[in-house]
């Protein structure tokens, strides 16, 4: 039997492979319209409309490329449509990203930017989704499940009041609301035909599965699942009070994978030298995709909320399409539905032939590939050290500025290596300095973190601090802190430094780095502003699962997606 043919509107604004991946595997065939003079524009029943990054430049796309009375004749003739991400913010009338530029104005309503005072620019992360409460008892839209967490990834949304809610839902529209802070955005909208969401199902593993095959099924009004997802339903621990995070979002926990060609040809995941590379080679020169692709799956089903793959052999020479990793990262986009990030490498680029290939022309290998963020580690610090000699001046030519712009802020992650330096006194030292919770080894009693490159073995004459400003200044959308005193050490993160970090920028920070056991992973989370944590070692060696960690951290008050539906 010839699949369904499921037909997805690209007007190349990013990575639709990701959703392309989460069509085929609930066995479905994609077919892309990228032009409206595509017959198939007029006879598809059912279209979907996914978008990622500037507002402007994605109803730019769409408008000049002739698609807007065509997708309107096709929602008129009472066909249906699915907007995603961007692709919801094109219903609207218009955005603050890109304020000359009108959207279609389905809804009487525009975008605004999150206010940062109080919480980190973009929202990245898991937050959970109300459904409207005026339906029958029990029934939800397109199976929104208000127990599960859906991954949203955004700097400007539909902010409402309680008046424009009623508004619109008077005018006919379902809405699935969500809360980022004390700030309220719609999450997805509903009305006959049409059908959107400002969360990625794609990368939400089962519970956004779910939701695209129910459009695609057109299953409008579904039973809400029973609440396995209710903080504390399997905890053993049930007098514990589940804390509900300021911003909304659950405790991200990250699978980190180095990855590295042995000896052998063989790629493999390792870490430090603990890890035993050296295995033996079956086939000679075939190279083994298995290993990185293999445990990315297996951290996905463990629950990993995300999974980041590092190359970390990038420093040397050979043609970037030949490497390893995009075919790596192909693989594993599908059947992982949370976000991919790939880092090593991104940066401006001489292939051995001598061509010359610009950063944001490798990010683009990785993004189709599968990758949703790159991280970008010694190219920042270049950038950084530039901004600063400049005196603060963008030049917009910058790895960061040219990925940022194409591929949105939330695509670009900073991946720091900081070290920590000891300083009698704070006024000599240029660099942000603070007062260590322990003394130097001559009883200093502040301390900064200065950067490093090659593992620590070169040290950069520039602060972390000073380093992570720069780059939320030129496009960073989130901070990979590592350090480098902790790396390794199995004995927790460095808290200091991720306060320090956290109190100079109003990005989402990733600690990295010293975890060893679930109780690291508590710890980070009580003591820190940290949004994330991520996770190397103690997961390869077998030591915990992913699952152990997020189960502990429930356990002890923590918020966190545990992803225990099936599809
Ligand atoms: C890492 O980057 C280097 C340099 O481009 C390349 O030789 C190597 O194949 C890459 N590794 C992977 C896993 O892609
Ligand atoms: C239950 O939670 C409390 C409060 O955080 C904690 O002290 C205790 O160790 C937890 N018990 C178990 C069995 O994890």
């Amino acid at each position: 039997m010839s699949k369904e043919v499921v037909y997805v509107i690209d007007v190349e604004s990013g990575n639709l492979r990701s959703l392309e991946n989460a069509i085929t595997y609930l066995g479905y065939t994609v077919q892309f319209i990228r032009s409206s003079t595509d017959p198939a524009l007029a006879t598809a029943n059912k279209l979907i409309l996914p978008g990622v990054g500037n507002f402007g430049h994605f109803v730019n796309q769409f408008n000049s490329r002739g698609f807007v009375k065509p997708v309107l004749e096709h929602i008129k003739a009472g066909k249906s449509l699915f907007g995603i991400c961007v692709g919801l913010q094109t219903f609207f009338k218009g955005s603050e990203e890109s304020p000359s530029i009108e959207g279609l104005g389905l809804l009487d309503m525009s975008l605004s930017k999150f206010d940062d005072s109080t919480k980190s620019v973009p929202q990245i992360g898991w937050n959970s989704v109300t459904v409207p409460t005026y339906k029958d008892q029990g029934k939800t839209l397109y199976s929104i499940n208000p127990n599960s967490r859906y991954y949203f990834v955004h700097s400007y949304a539909a902010l409402t009041t309680p008046e424009q809610i009623a508004q619109l839902e008077n005018q006919g529209w379902d809405l699935a609301l969500s809360k980022y802070g004390e700030q309220t955005f719609i999450a997805a909208i509903s009305k006959d035909n049409i059908f959107a969401t400002q969360f990625h199902p794609e990368k939400s593993g089962i519970a956004g599965l779910k939701l695209i095959r129910s459009f695609l099924q057109q299953d409008k009004l579904t039973t809400i699942p029973e609440a396995a997802h209710t903080p504390s339903a399997n905890s053993s621990n049930s007098t514990q009070k589940i804390e509900i995070t300021p911003t909304g979002l659950t405790r991200r926990v990250i699978a980190c994978l180095d990855v590295r060609t042995n000896d052998a040809g063989d790629l493999v995941v390792t870490k430090g030298d603990q890890y035993d590379v050296r295995e033996k080679s079956t086939g000679g020169d075939v190279r083994n995709l298995g290993k990185p692709v293999e445990m990315a799956e297996k951290y996905y089903q463990q629950g990993a909320d995300e999974v980041t793959f590092l190359n970390i052999t990038s420093f040397r020479d050979s043609p970037i399409k030949d490497a390893p990793m995009l075919s790596v990262l192909k693989l594993a986009a599908q059947t992982c539905f949370v976000p991919l990030t790939v880092g090593g490498g991104i940066k401006d680029i001489v292939d051995p032939d001598g061509t010359k290939i610009p950063a944001l022309e490798v990010a683009s290998l990785y993004f189709r590939a599968g990758a949703d963020k790159v991280s970008i580690g010694s190219d920042a610090v270049v950038a950084a050290e530039a901004y600063y000699e400049s005196g603060g001046k963008l030049t917009g030519l910058t790895p960061i500025e040219t990925i940022s712009a194409a591929y949105g802020v939330q695509a670009v992650v900073i991946s720091v290596d900081p070290k920590r330096f000891y300083v009698q006194d704070p006024n000599s030292c240029k660099f942000q300095t603070f007062k260590a919770n322990t003394k130097g080894p001559n009883g200093e009693e502040y301390c900064y973190y200065k950067i490093t490159s090659q593992g620590g073995r070169k040290v950069h004459d520039l602060g972390a601090v000073e380093l992570c400003k720069a780059c939320e200044k030129l496009g960073a959308g989130e901070i990979l802190l590592n350090c480098i005193d902790k790396d390794g050490s199995n004995s927790g993160y460095d808290f200091e430094l991720i306060d320090q970090i956290k109190g100079a920028v109003s990005l989402p920070v990733i600690a990295s780095s010293g975890a060893g056991a679930p109780v690291h992973f508590e710890e980070v989370f009580k003591n820190t502003g940290a949004d994330a944590a991520l996770g190397a070692g103690m997961f390869h060696r077998g030591e915990y699962t992913v699952n152990d960690v997020k189960v502990y951290m429930r356990e002890h008050g923590l918020d966190v997606r545990i992803d225990d539906e099936t599809l």
